[in-house]
């Protein structure tokens, strides 16, 4: 089929390159024509893993292009995929601009029918919103827009393999004609008529995803019911990590015999930092909001953004404890981006945590292997370092920040001599606290016994 994706961010451009991978026909637009430009150049705005390889091998096969023609873009299009960004506004509620002016911009370029598919993730009944936006600005071509809903469930770092490999594909709709389109565009990820670009060791061999049909408002609440539904384990396990702290309990120990309950499950129970990103705290915010705006108090998550937002807070006292005084002295942090594999810092915990120790007059030093480009622009004030020997050297406290694997791979006996007090204060729980001490580091972390 011939699809169109307007917004080129990392689920615009992952969305666009899986779908020509899946064998349609895909033109992405983007106003930001230093993106598309770069794009043409076969290059890639963002740090996402296998998503050269899938964008470059469509590009050369002649099923994805880019354009800034946003209006030629629409008309290529039987299908146009929504990707614009729904950032939160001041008050917690999504922003929903971009949406608007995408509607506006289908409704009066369009000149055959199409099918709108929102992909940006937005709040419950913006389904009928988009609906009612095209009917009112494409009122004068007469042209019938149908709406549907499909969210995404990409995680940053893993995003082509969660594309290609779904555990389900949601798609809300409310009739049949739609319902089929959708199918038709899926048929190939859901009986995996693909190129994997992953290798097959990391990819291990699962069933076919289930293909969930809903209506439109459900398929629009299910994403802001499982990001809080996610967020709400993190900031479970982070106070049962507390507790494990002041009981002498491990946190460990505890969310691995919890996770081996299959009605429980083992992941998103790490506990640490906290969760960032650009997603999980703004949907959390979104999702109280609408309940707000429904009559109700989903007390509850608020819960879960308090506990979460006093992570660094425990975090700095952890260290003033170890050092008695943070104001001056030399902190060597290890990792910007908000989680591994990623470049994102966006809503990152680890520059939270960064402009908190400057606020304490910490003189702050700081490695990540794929984010420092970015974390340049957001925190300025600190010092930015090579390698992460060189932001050990001399630092009287050394802190993980962002679980990267390869901080625990380290030559820890190296980082131990450059430091000028071997105190390491792990905040992502990456290393083994007992190998730790045996090399002679005084070491923290989040809900293990010390
Ligand atoms: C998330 C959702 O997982 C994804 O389905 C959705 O489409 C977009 O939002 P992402 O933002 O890429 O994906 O990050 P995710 O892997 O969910 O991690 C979010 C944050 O939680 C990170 O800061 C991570 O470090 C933190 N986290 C995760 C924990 O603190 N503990 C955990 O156990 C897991």
């Amino acid at each position: 089929m011939k699809i169109t994706v307007i917004g080129c961010g990392y689920v615009g451009l992952v969305t666009g390159a899986c779908l020509a991978e899946a064998g349609h026909e895909v033109v992405c637009t983007d106003k930001d024509e230093a993106r598309i430009e770069l794009l043409n150049r076969g290059g890639i705005p963002i740090y996402e893993l296998h998503l050269d390889e899938v964008v470059q091998k469509n590009r050369r096969e002649n099923r994805l292009t880019f354009t800034t023609d946003a209006g030629e873009a629409v008309r290529a299009g039987e299908a146009v995929f929504i990707c614009v960004g729904t950032p939160p506004l001041e008050n917690g509620d999504a922003d929903l601009s971009a949406i608007d002016s995408v509607a506006r911009l289908i409704a009066t370029e369009a000149r055959t029918p199409k099918l709108v598919v929102e992909k940006s993730t937005v709040p419950v009944q913006t389904g009928r919103q988009l609906r009612q936006a095209l009917a009112v600005y494409g009122r004068k071509s007469g042209l019938a827009f149908r709406v549907a809903s499909n969210p995404e469930f990409l995680r940053e770092g893993t995003a082509v393999e969660d594309f290609l490999h779904p555990d389900r594909i949601v798609v809300g709709v409310d009739d049949e004609a739609t319902e089929k389109e959708l199918r038709e565009i899926y048929q190939p990820i859901v009986e995996g008529r693909f190129n994997c670009p992953v290798h097959d060791s990391e990819c291990p061999p699962q069933g076919p995803p289930e293909f969930l049909v809903t209506n439109i408002n459900s398929a629009e609440l299910i994403k802001h019911a499982s990001n809080s539904f996610l967020a709400l384990k993190i900031s479970y396990a982070n106070a049962v990590a507390d507790l494990c702290e002041l009981l002498g309990a491990n946190v460990q120990e505890v969310t691995r015999a919890m996770g081996l309950d299959p009605r429980i499950g083992p992941k998103f129970l790490g506990a640490g930092l906290g969760f960032g990103g650009f997603c999980l705290p703004k949907d959390v915010q979104a999702f109280i909001r609408l309940a707000e705006h429904a009559g109700m108090d989903f007390a509850l998550l608020k819960e879960v953004e308090l506990i979460n937002k006093q992570r660094i807070d425990r975090f700095v006292e952890k260290m003033r404890t170890a050092l008695w005084v943070i104001k001056g002295k030399k902190v060597g942090v290890l990792g910007l981006a908000f989680k591994a594999n990623t470049d994102d810092t966006r809503f990152s915990p680890s520059i939270d945590l960064g402009r908190r120790l400057l606020a304490e007059g910490a003189h702050v030093a700081a490695y990540d292997p794929a984010a420092m480009e970015r974390a340049r622009q957001l925190l300025p004030g600190i010092s930015y370092a090579g390698d992460p020997y060189a932001v050990a050297e001399g630092v009287d406290a050394l802190v993980i920040a962002t679980d990267w694997p390869e901080f625990a791979a380290l030559d820890w006996e190296q980082i131990h001599d450059v430091m000028a007090r071997p105190l390491v204060l792990d905040g992502r729980n990456l290393l083994d606290p007992s190998a730790m001490k045996q090399q002679g580091f005084e070491y923290h972390s989040f809900g293990r016994p010390e």
